[in-house]
């Protein structure tokens, strides 16, 4: 066994947190209070290979492996989890996707531009009915000669305005049950394409979450990804991927929540000496650096079996959970450090609080872990 990162990951770890330093630091609060993507941090994100981290080189990726990815999404999260979430979904669940099971020609086309982070992906499974429980898809994809037509409703879709291509989740054969559910890319324009509503939301407020309305879409059948029948498969591997990537983004949020808790207690004075010398603080530091590590070592345990070839699909599920978890008890105790001063918005830990819920719910919430690892340890 070897807990040693490699030059390369310690590079990319470095890179990504001067990158967070310098250019998701300046404006992080002024962006959470006016819900503002972070349009320009994004497009740099793009030119510096964050956006595909883990994509072939041959599709414009960096072929860099899983460790890289979480370390890289580690640092981007302590500071910005808007910013992190639009890397998520675009590398772990548009990316991922494609590059397993899209055509060559599917790649060439969309693969590229989505690796490079010339354009942006969103992952469209959630509906206002279906959200848990996936397979009771109502967005239909109905065949007609070279088309399918796509008509439906989807919720919660991270990038949803400002993404250009959407792997959409459809009805293909309802009798089926999840064998008549396919998968299809979709592009921003297309008619009867509307993009609805922008969500008003307690966290990630920079991050760009709306509801998306297909009314007769001609899709082409070229664009669908695999076979007829393969949709939820699809989106069930997926979304094993997806969650090594929010449990790091969970994790960047609790360590940069305690980094910060670490540096006010050392700073604060209360009763003659800094808090950091009353027992009380010493306490919860340390079992916020102890939880905080344990995060880790799930979340590079969950990388390392994807990037061995290894079933992943408990672990990332594992480290999701407990990542999550650790994000939301991590980010309470960060704010109870900082007193009176982490209830407001210059100290950035009542930021991270509100943005460390969304991990216990988005790709799957901590219930549906619960289900996917009991599934596993009772198979
Ligand atoms: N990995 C691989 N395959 C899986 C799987 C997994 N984790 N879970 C289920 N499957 C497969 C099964 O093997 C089965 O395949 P076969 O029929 O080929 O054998 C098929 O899926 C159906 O399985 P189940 O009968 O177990 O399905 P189910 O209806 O009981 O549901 C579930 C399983 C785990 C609850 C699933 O519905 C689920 O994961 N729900 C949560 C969905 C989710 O995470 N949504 C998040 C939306 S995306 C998002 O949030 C992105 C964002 O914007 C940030």
């Amino acid at each position: 066994m070897n807990f040693e990162y490699t030059e390369e990951h310690l590079a990319v770890r470095d890179a990504a947190r001067e990158f967070a330093q310098s250019e998701l630091l300046p404006g992080v609060i002024e962006r959470d209070t006016e819900a503002k993507f972070p349009a320009d941090q994004i497009k740099k994100m793009g030119e510096l290979g964050f956006m595909g981290m883990m994509v072939n080189p041959k599709y414009n990726g960096g072929g860099m492996d899983t460790i890289s990815y979480v370390l890289a999404m580690e640092e981007l999260s302590k500071i910005d989890a808007s910013a992190s979430v639009a890397m998520s979904v675009n590398n772990s669940l548009v990316c991922w996707g494609l590059e397993k099971y899209g055509s060559e020609a599917q790649k060439e086309k969309y693969l590229k531009p989505l690796a490079s982070g010339e354009v942006l992906g969103a992952f469209c499974l959630s509906e206002p009915e279906a959200g848990s429980d996936a397979t009771s898809q109502k967005t239909e994809a109905r065949r007609e000669g070279d088309f399918y037509i796509l008509n439906g409703t989807k919720n919660w879709i991270t990038n949803g305005n400002t993404a250009s291509v959407y792997l959409v989740i459809a009805q293909t054969d309802v009798a089926k049950g999840h064998k008549g559910i396919s998968a299809f890319i979709v592009e921003k324009g297309w008619e009867g394409f509307v993009v609805g509503k922008k969500e008003d939301k307690l966290g990630i407020r920079g991050s760009d979450t709306h509801s998306l309305m297909f009314t007769d879409v001609k899709v082409p059948v070229e664009n669908r990804i695999g076979e007829e029948g393969f949709g939820f498969n699809f989106a069930m591997e997926t979304l094993n991927g997806g969650r090594i990537g929010i449990a790091a983004q969970a994790l960047g949020i609790a360590a940069g929540a305690y980094e910060l808790a670490l540096a006010y207690a050392k700073e604060r004075k209360a009763f003659g000496k800094p808090i950091s010398q009353h027992q009380a603080i010493q306490f919860k530091l340390a079992d916020m650096a102890t939880s905080i590590e344990a995060a880790r070592l799930l979340v590079l345990k969950s990388a390392w079996l994807k990037d061995q070839g290894k079933d992943y699909a408990h672990a990332s599920a594992m480290a999701k959970l407990y990542a999550s978890q650790v994000a939301m008890d991590v980010t309470v105790e960060a704010v109870q450090v900082h007193g009176g001063y982490g209830f407001v918005k210059e100290y950035h830990v009542e930021r991270l609080m509100r943005d460390a819920k969304i991990t216990q719910i988005y790709e799957g919430t901590s219930e549906i872990q619960r289900i996917v690892i009991s599934r596993g340890l009772l198979r």
